[in-house]
């Protein structure tokens, strides 16, 4: 295998012109630290192609004037320069005095106002007198003023305006890579990775590739990611070994990731004390086990300090876990984060626990229940260091599910939501797909009704939001160059889930396109919103319909088959017959999942008079000619939808063609040929889904299309 050439990785949200604004600018950095070093090092290979300028704690012996001042709150000011002498002009420098002395005035009366500090996160963006100021408490606050200083560009040095606080919605903004260290025999080097091998492990080795893992820190941190996972939650025996004597492979990357304010954290497996310790179990309760973990967690932070912690996924899929010993989750979870506990680690476990040994004839047995129905029950049983990781809907990341129940059902536990960045069943990276609408509507969701808390609340208070990675060796990072939008929209929604998912598209299309080099910079930002906005609708028009999820290709999960997953184990069934379609899940007469729910919901859901369209065949089963609140029959939304998916992907396809003069060749050759793909699969799925339901229904479509 070929290294590639680092150099001709594409730039992402970070390409030079984005730092011009910064770059030309005469900038004092105050402050002391590796992340202040970053900062300092980042400014300066912006004004050294720039023409700008840099100083790093200045003393007032060799005061420089400054247009940007970027600053410790406790570092000491800027400069003291002596008295002005009456009738000389102000110098540069002292207005950067003063305006760093208004900001922190405005800081000090703004923060008092709210009743919080900036944190070690936060920061400040002022602009006064000609002077930008950025000003954090802590040192990641600064990397992170500084990277909102690259997404105002030039509109961070325009009028004076008064101290804005910025702070991040949540503490913990992780990604979870399901990278091998092995190349696996049937999922490879990454786990539904879509964008070629890892940046991290080739053929059972570290990469060692430092230039691609720094530079994948600059884009993490630029858009606010905190913690990165580095390697597959599904640990087999290479990767195993991480924990103990391949350790410094793991210290290594997180060498590479701290100067970005990035922690890492590993997934371990569960029967680590047996396959790494040679002990006879790893039962959580028995003392040999516990001391083993003890000792272990006390190598891993003597080696790297700053370890975020453990991620787990057990008894699921076939990992080990708690079940084998008769322990349940909470017992697990707790064995792990007391090792780490000392160090102010945490064990992200996951709640992603069902039985994938499922009898297809059994139905009383239903997926979408089983999370709740192991991790309910444990409530408040957790430690404090524990941060129970859920999937945002109840069965597997599916274009479109209802919101997990478990969010809502464990008030004493520290949850985190768990998306999925890399497109495993939303087009692979092949089909345009921005998720940022979908993810917005998750995090915006009130289980409780509307006046109650919404799903970025519970994580905000608890553990945060994850992501599955979608980044790999590829040239563009992400396979389509396109989905790089949605990694970093990812990390924007965790800073703030308040953001509108077009206003962060657009962020992302001032980066990457940098409008100083773009010929019509309308014409591509319209363009890109007209592909990109609906994108994840269009997808969903041509695939499953009504909330019902899968009918796709077993295994590698690309492409349509309506009963590809139907009479499997996996627990993933339509119930497709002559009449109707879909999964009863009702209290009255299906599998009651819908009672776990609190209660706005639970009625809703319970009757096909309220349950929304979209999710309709999630809840229940239906015959086909079941009027949606459309105005459509089941049967019809079905033809409909998929003619119109399809259309939509044509429509894509022109608009694409149009920015032929206004993108990178490269880039554009690359989107041109995912959108051929996408619109040959989009056209395989129309007309497998529309063919299958005829058949099995009979009913013709009112418009007399072809349907095959
Ligand atoms: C899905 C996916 C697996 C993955 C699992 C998980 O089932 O297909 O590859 O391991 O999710 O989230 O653990």
């Amino acid at each position: 295998m070929s290294t590639p050439d680092p150099t001709d990785v594409h730039p992402a949200w970070l390409p030079d012109e984005a730092w011009r604004a910064i770059g030309v600018r005469r900038i004092l950095v105050r402050g002391e630290g590796t992340l202040v070093d970053t900062v300092q090092a980042e400014v300066e290979r912006a004004t050294h192609r720039y023409g700008g300028a840099v100083w790093r704690n200045p003393t007032d012996v060799d005061l420089p004037s400054a247009d940007l001042v970027l600053a410790l709150t406790g570092a000491p000011p800027p400069d003291s320069p002596p008295a002005p002498e009456p009738g000389p002009p102000e110098t540069s420098g002292t207005l950067a005095s003063t305006a760093v002395a208004t900001a922190k005035a405005q800081l000090d009366t703004a923060t008092a106002q709210v009743g919080e500090s900036l944190g070690a996160e936060g920061f400040v963006v002022a602009r006064h007198a000609g002077v930008t100021v950025v000003l954090a408490d802590a040192p990641a606050g600064l990397l992170y003023g500084l990277f909102e200083l690259v997404r105002l560009g030039a509109a961070g040095f325009g009028p004076t305006h008064p101290v804005r606080v910025h702070r991040p919605a949540m503490a913990r903004r992780m990604l979870d890579h399901w990278d091998n260290v092995d190349v696996h025999p049937v999922m490879g080097q990454v786990e539904r990775g879509y964008a070629g091998g890892s940046i991290f492990w080739r053929d059972g080795r570290p990469r060692g590739d430092v230039a691609r893992v720094t530079a994948y820190a600059r884009l993490l941190a630029a858009c606010g990611i905190n913690a990165v996972s580095v390697n597959n939650v599904n640990v087999h025996a290479t990767e195993a070994q991480l924990l103990t004597e391949r350790l410094d492979d793991v210290a290594e990357l997180a060498d590479l990731l701290r100067p970005y304010a990035i922690r890492v954290h590993l997934a371990v497996t569960f029967a680590a004390p047996v396959v790494l310790g040679g002990l006879p179990t790893a039962d959580p309760l028995d003392p040999a086990v516990r001391d083993w973990w003890a000792e272990t967690t006390a190598r891993v932070y003597a080696r790297i300090p700053d370890f975020g912690g453990y991620l787990v996924k057990a008894d699921s899929e076939g990992q080990p876990g708690p079940f084998s010993y008769g322990r349940d989750h909470a017992d697990g979870a707790n064995l792990l984060a007391e090792a780490l506990a000392p160090y102010g680690g945490v064990v992200h476990w996951r709640a992603f626990v069902y039985n994938h040994r499922q009898d297809w004839r059994d139905r009383s047995t239903d997926r979408a229940r089983a999370a709740y129905d192991h991790f309910a029950p444990l409530d408040g049983r957790f430690r404090d260091n524990v941060i129970v990781q859920v999937k945002h809907g109840p069965m597997d990341f599916q274009t479109r599910e209802p919101v997990s129940p478990v969010i809502a059902a464990m008030p004493g536990t520290r949850l985190a939501v768990e998306f999925q960045v890399t497109q495993e069943y939303t087009g692979q990276q092949r089909h345009v797909c921005y998720l940022a609408p979908w993810w917005s509507e998750i995090l915006r969701f009130a289980p409780w009704g509307d006046d109650g808390r919404t799903v970025a609340d519970v994580a905000a208070d608890g553990g945060g939001l994850v992501a599955v990675s979608n980044v790999g060796d590829d040239r563009f990072w992400t396979g389509h160059p396109l989905a790089q939008a949605n990694l970093y929209a990812f990390g924007r929604l965790c800073w703030n889930p308040r953001l509108g998912p077009q206003a962060v598209l657009d962020e992302w299309i001032d980066l990457t396109f940098a409008p100083d080099t773009r010929v019509d910079p309308d014409l591509l930002r319209r363009t890109l919103h007209e592909i990109m906005d609906d994108s994840w609708r269009t997808y969903e028009r041509y695939t499953a319909p009504l909330g019902v999820g899968f009918m796709v290709r077993p295994g590698h999960h690309y492409g349509p088959d309506v009963d590809g997953y139907e009479y499997t184990p996996w627990g993933t069934y339509h119930f497709a017959d002559r009449d109707g379609v879909g999964v009863d899940r009702t209290r009255a007469t299906g599998t009651g999942f819908t009672g776990q729910y609190p209660p706005p919901f639970a009625e809703r859901y319970e009757s096909v008079e309220t349950c929304p369209d979209e999710l309709l065949l999630f809840f229940h089963h239906v015959p086909y000619g079941h009027l949606l609140h459309s105005g459509s029959t089941v049967i019809q939304h079905i033809y409909d939808t998929h003619f119109e998916g399809v259309r939509e992907v044509e429509a894509m396809c022109r608009r694409w063609e149009w920015l032929a003069r206004l993108v990178d060749p490269a880039v554009h050759a690359r989107v041109t040929e995912r959108l051929a793909e996408q619109l040959r699969c989009a056209r395989e799925w129309r007309d497998q889904v529309n063919a299958y339901f005829h058949r099995k229904s009979g009913i013709p479509d009112a418009h007399s299309r072809m349907l095959h």
